[in-house]
């Protein structure tokens, strides 16, 4: 284990370290004398203290020592604003920085790539400069999504990622466990402080059988998510083992293990196997694979582990899923999708197909959904609804471009977009249905809440494999089957689709493409990073304001939020994404997609001091204007869905003192405390209905202290006062945090 051996091709200073890895594990095995799932592994090798800290599942909270930090474009603004105003001379761990979230798809990826490269240019010249500054890998526009590079150039096995996008946990496909956190924790660790995550529980999946046919990988995680829910993987870290994952993909793996974000897994896991070893051979990177084999042992679970709960899939048995409508876990089998569509009324016929994404647009991938669209091109019939694909990375547009399964895919009818999000965040000029029309489309993404593609609430979106929609988008209807239902080939001749089929790997090797990466310069002193006063796009950051150390008395609750509402209700991407850099300009969204339980309408609340109806962020910046600080009630599982901290910085941006809800999902509660706002839980989840949106409260904040209950105290518009208590999870250091106004100003003390 004493080999140096770099962990990746991009930067030459960065190694695999599997020696301090092991010797870690050496002082908790000790400790806790019991085998370890793989999961546990890897935490406890990058333990900040393995001797000293308290290690219990669900319950402690794990100071960590991540290898490296990974940041999109739309979350790198203001992760690196944060860091600037720390003011250190680098990062003080590896970082890259990836340019995909900003590029619409309008017309195809050219001409798209080059219309966001001139509309973001500030963005791009901000990231490349504070990139270059600060010691930061930085992937151009073009280069493809973060979690395809990663794949391709950063993962390895046993290692520990952050990245401030939800998907991260991607690099589970190559035994890497990569968690998807805010961009201020991201700002921790490039600031070399521990980062801190509550020990995980360990869900196991074990995988029996062997897929064939038209089941997919995806179809796993489509199954899971049936059966786990979008809350079930909570705190939660998946790990997957048994004889089935032998016999998937590092890809396919990889797509398992990104979809994970959609029942709110902390991450997923797979162990390193040799699929792994090739994937890493494909890219470059055999030397890693050699590594990870002398380390082996530590890089899977250990005989008798145990999990929290335990699910099992045969895959044998396992048929081809869709999910949704606007929930990622309403899981349908193909076999009952047309009866389904029939029993919910779904808009039947298929307006738009479309591919790719980080979720899923390998080489695997492409090729399958190549060899369905070539099938259909030799019977004469194309895609008869609209279809997209999106390549994830410019290595793999490169390699199919090459191969050929690119020109069939256009043949077929398909728009290449651009390398990049595109449609998976809203980035989608979409012109086919007008807004409010109801319509069906079907994607191989991972996530499809109301509005997230095209805006457009009534769109009815559903998440398949590539496979199952390529053949959708052949017959354009939600009630078509390819494993039973026959197509009309061009003379009117039935025929039935064959099972799809493609090479996991490509028998060339991959095909880099354009060089899209910029390595940050030997000498930066010169480097300087601009931000215009006048821009409105980037903003220099304000430090918030240290807590007055009172009780709030006789506050408002801007609004009462009744069920879902997820970050893209609370910081609604799509066309807000151009103002992640400048917080009082994307402020202008704080939940407006929130439905207020007085009105059952969005973006419409009462300004109790003036008793008019308004948007949500002007009463709050009204109430700001006018001194009065304020909270938000909220349903289950508040703020699920991605990483986005702009979900926390803007409430407390527009004054907001708490957030008061039934349960939070995981990475936004702890996204509020960093900012300095209060994440508090009901104890008794029924004493959300007794509070009425009109109400005004006292939040006993003097009571925050570890491990015990806040009191709300609620004054009732007509009636007596009650008190209702409040739970939080906060421990003696994140307190701080609320103490001095934010966990950055916290930091900048220590720094002081
Ligand atoms: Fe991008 Fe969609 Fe993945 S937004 S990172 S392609 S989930």
């Amino acid at each position: 284990l004493d080999k140096k051996v770099r962990q990746n091709n991009q930067e030459s200073n960065n190694f695999i370290n599997y020696k301090k890895m092991s010797e870690n594990l050496a002082i908790v095995r000790q400790r806790l004398n019991r085998p370890l799932t793989f999961a546990e592994k890897i935490l406890y090798s990058h333990l900040d203290d393995p001797h000293g800290q308290e290690i219990e599942r669900g319950v402690s909270y794990l100071k960590l020592r991540p290898d490296r930090v990974a940041c999109q474009d739309a979350t790198a603004q203001m992760a690196i604003l944060q860091f600037m105003s720390a003011g250190m001379p680098s990062v003080a761990n590896p970082t890259t920085v990836h340019c995909d979230h900003l590029i619409e798809a309008q017309v195809g990826g050219v001409k798209d790539l080059a219309r966001a490269q001139d509309i973001n240019k500030e963005v791009y010249n901000f990231l490349s400069t504070s990139c270059a500054k600060y010691n930061i890998g930085f992937w151009r526009p073009g280069s493809g999504i973060i979690h395809q590079i990663l794949l391709e150039n950063y993962a390895f096995p046993g290692g520990l990622l952050i990245g401030t996008d939800s998907h991260t946990p991607n690099a589970g496909g190559l035994g890497m466990c990569a968690i998807g956190v805010g961009g201020a924790d991201a700002v921790d660790v490039m600031a070399n402080l521990p980062w801190e995550l509550k020990a995980p529980k360990v869900i196991g999946v074990k995988l029996t059988g062997e897929m064939s046919g038209w089941t997919t990988p995806k179809d796993i995680i489509l199954k899971v998510a049936g059966i786990l829910t979008v809350k079930g993987g909570t705190g939660a870290i998946v790990e997957y083992h048994g004889p089935g994952t032998e016999t998937l993909s590092a890809t396919g793996m990889g797509t398992i293990c990104n979809m994970g974000a959609e029942i709110g897994a902390t991450t997923s896991l797979f162990p390193f196997n040799d699929r792994m070893y090739d994937y890493l051979a494909a890219t470059k990177r055999s030397e890693i694979g050699d590594f990870s084999r002398v380390y082996a042992k530590e890089l899977r679970e250990d005989e008798g582990a145990e999990y929290d709960q335990l699910v099992e899939i045969n895959l044998s048995e396992l048929e081809p899923h869709i999910n949704g409508p606007f929930t990622p876990d309403l899981a349908t089998p193909i076999s009952k999708f047309s009866e389904a569509v029939k029993a919910n009324n779904w808009p039947e016929e298929l307006k738009v197909g479309l591919i790719g994404s980080c979720t899923n647009s390998s080489y695997e991938d492409m090729s399958r959904a190549a060899s369905i669209a070539r099938d259909a091109l030799d019977h004469g019939v194309k895609a008869k609804a609209l279809f997209t694909v999106t390549p994830g990375s410019e290595q793999i547009r490169a390699t199919i471009e090459r191969d050929g399964q690119l020109a069939t895919l256009e043949e077929f009818g398909g728009m290449v977009l651009a390398n990049a999000c595109g449609p998976c965040i809203g980035q989608w000029d979409r012109k086919d249905v007008k807004k409010g029309e109801a319509n069906s489309i079907i994607s191989s993404y991972n996530r499809n809440f109301t509005g997230r593609n095209d805006a457009n609430p009534a769109t009815h979106s559903f998440v398949a494999s590539p496979d199952l929609v390529v053949a959708m988008t052949i017959a354009g209807s939600l009630h078509f089957n390819p494993l039973t239902d026959k197509l009309k080939d061009k003379d009117g001749n039935e025929f039935l689709l064959s099972p799809p089929t493609g090479a996991g790997l490509p028998t060339r090797g991959y095909d880099p493409g354009q060089d899209t990466y910029q390595a940050p310069p030997a000498s930066r002193d010169a480097v300087s990073v601009a931000v215009s006063p006048s821009s409105d796009r980037l903003q220099l950051l304000e430090p918030f304001a240290a807590w007055d150390g009172k009780d709030a008395l006789d506050i408002p609750i801007l609004i009462k939020a009744q069920g879902k509402t997820t970050t893209d209700h609370i910081s609604m991407a799509g066309p807000w994404l151009k103002y992640r850099g400048h917080l009082d300009n994307i402020s202008n969204n704080m939940l407006i997609g929130a439905i207020n339980a007085a009105n059952g309408e969005a973006n419409k609340v009462q300004n109790f001091t003036t008793g008019k109806f308004d948007a949500v962020p002007a009463t709050a910046r009204d109430y700001k204007k006018k001194g009065i600080p304020w909270v938000v009630i909220g349903d289950w599982n508040y703020g699920e869905g991605s990483s986005r901290e702009h979900a926390a910085l803007e409430p407390r941006h527009l004054g907001g003192l708490a957030i008061i809800t039934r349960s939070f999902a995981r990475i936004h509660e702890t996204n509020l405390k960093k900012q300095g706002m209060l994440p508090l839980t009901f104890i008794n989840p029924e004493d959300y209905d007794k509070i009425q949106p009109e109400d005004k409260v006292d939040l006993l904040c003097t009571e925050l202290a570890v491990g015990k209950p806040i009191t709300l105290r609620v004054h009732p518009k007509n009636g007596k006062t009650f008190d209702v208590k409040l739970a939080h999870t906060y421990n003696a250091p994140q307190i701080e945090w609320f103490k001095n106004g934010s966990a950055l100003n916290t930091m900048a003390k220590a720094n002081a």
